[in-house]
């Protein structure tokens, strides 16, 4: 194994990386106990309401998208959670498949996406009418080189997410 993977596999993920990959994805991940500390640190009111909504947009295989599952399963349906409260961004399609398969939803569920965060919409499924700007449904490119900084509109579409 490439040394750098080494620390993936003690946080859950069971994806072989190389050095390289690693290197240009920084695809390094949050150990479980940490992302459960953090959890922790939110304010048990949003922890509680209903209509909270949390976004990882850089999710890697979800142990902060796991983490908060479990949490929010003191105070919600299961279901209610999965489909109304978490939300997920993550580029690599290998990473995208395991979160999905550790939190429990299928491939293609909206809230789950495998995209480019930089230039996603943040629909989720739904049209925030980007797409007259050129913005939203674009496509990861296959070799993919890491992106200026954002500076487009649709970043506006995030304040919904905690
Ligand atoms: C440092 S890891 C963090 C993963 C997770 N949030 C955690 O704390 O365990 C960063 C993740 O972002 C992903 N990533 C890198 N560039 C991205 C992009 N432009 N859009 C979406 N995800 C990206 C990588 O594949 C990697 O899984």
């Amino acid at each position: 194994m490439d040394i750098k993977n080494q620390h993936n596999k003690d946080t859950g993920s069971n994806i072989e990386r190389s050095d390289e990959r690693i290197a240009e994805t920084q695809e390094v991940f949050t150990p479980m106990e940490v992302c459960e500390e953090m959890v922790h640190m939110i304010d048990i009111e949003r922890r509680k309401n209903p209509e909270s909504k949390f976004l990882d947009n850089s999710a890697g295989s979800g142990n902060f998208i796991l983490a908060l599952k479990n949490e929010l399963l003191k105070y919600h349906p299961e279901q209610h959670v999965l489909d109304n409260m978490l939300y997920a961004v993550e580029l690599m399609e290998d990473n995208h498949k395991e979160l999905c398969e550790r939190v429990g939803v299928p491939i293609g569920h909206p809230h789950y996406v495998c995209d480019d965060a930089l230039t996603y919409d943040y629909g989720f499924g739904e049209s925030v009418g980007l797409e007259e700007h050129g913005l939203g449904k674009m496509k990861k490119p296959k070799n993919h080189t890491p992106p200026a900084p954002n500076t487009d509109p649709s970043e506006a579409s995030l304040d919904q997410f905690f």
